[in-house]
């Protein structure tokens, strides 16, 4: 299993803060937020890890995170030369992935509370995909999972305007090698990017999309307010 950073995207919702730097280096309580989900997926079991950010902050990732040898993985680097949609990652990746699955993260997003959720996701992992659905206020914001009655899904909207439910799809993504050649065929949407809600139907479609559940903390860093939170968070589970 190879794994994904994707920590790249403009950050305007977060302007002034990320007006000279990237979202994703933004501190979170003690530590830039990128270690969030680098840990994560090091929880995974993942040592083959890329990130992947723009051209202006490319160079500081490096210079923070280096050859991944202080973690005792492997991490390389690649630019994406403009923001164009979640699903460009698995373009950017697709000699780093080679015959492998992929595991993808966003870089703004916090996994907190069990370490052991996405080890055991990897290691019961065959094929398809497999997403997690957190239950969360304000829905709308995000990829929005629609259930049949027996709670399974049967399709993922992003940012819906009418409620279809209050489960949101998080920012980690597990697939299997098909990955490449579905984003290849895939069309840029109205918004001019490459969206991964369109990969998760195509897997749904197939009857292969595999839709867990979230029971622990998660947070995209999104808004100031998250950001506060998640900082408020991390801080108090570590002085507890
Ligand atoms: O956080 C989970 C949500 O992430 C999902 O529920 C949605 O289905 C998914 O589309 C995504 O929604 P966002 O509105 O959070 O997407 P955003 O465009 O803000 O991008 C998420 C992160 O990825 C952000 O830190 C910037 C980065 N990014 C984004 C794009 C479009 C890139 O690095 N490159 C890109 O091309």
């Amino acid at each position: 299993m190879k794994g994904i950073i994707l920590a790249g995207g403009a950050g305007t919702r977060l302007h002034p803060l990320t007006k000279i730097t990237s979202k994703q280096l933004l501190p979170i309580y003690d530590k830039p937020m990128i270690y969030y989900p680098l840990e994560t997926l090091m929880d995974g079991g993942i040592k083959d890890i890329l990130i992947i950010s723009d051209p202006i902050n490319i160079g500081n990732f490096v210079r923070l995170l280096g050859s991944g040898k202080d973690f005792g993985i492997k991490i390389t680097y690649e630019v994406q030369d403009k923001p164009e949609g979640l699903a460009q990652a698995f373009l950017i990746g697709e000699n780093f992935i080679a015959k492998d699955n992929v595991t993808m993260i966003l870089g703004d997003n916090l996994f907190v509370g069990d370490g052991n959720f996405l080890d055991d996701a990897i290691k019961s992992f065959k094929e398809g995909g497999r997403v997690f659905a957190k239950q969360v206020p304000d829905p709308e914001r995000f990829g929005v999972v629609k259930f049949d009655k027996d709670m399974k899904a049967i399709k993922i909207v992003e940012k819906p305007k009418e409620h279809l439910s209050d489960y949101a799809v998080t920012g980690l993504y597990i697939y299997d090698n098909t990955i490449i050649e579905k984003t290849k065929n895939l069309k840029p949407s109205d918004r001019g990017e490459l969206e991964i809600t369109d990969i998760n139907n195509l897997y749904l479609k197939e009857g292969k999309l595999d839709v867990r559940l979230y029971e622990h903390y998660w947070l995209d860093t999104g808004t100031f307010e998250a950001l506060l939170e998640a900082s408020n968070k991390i801080a108090s589970l570590r002085n507890e």
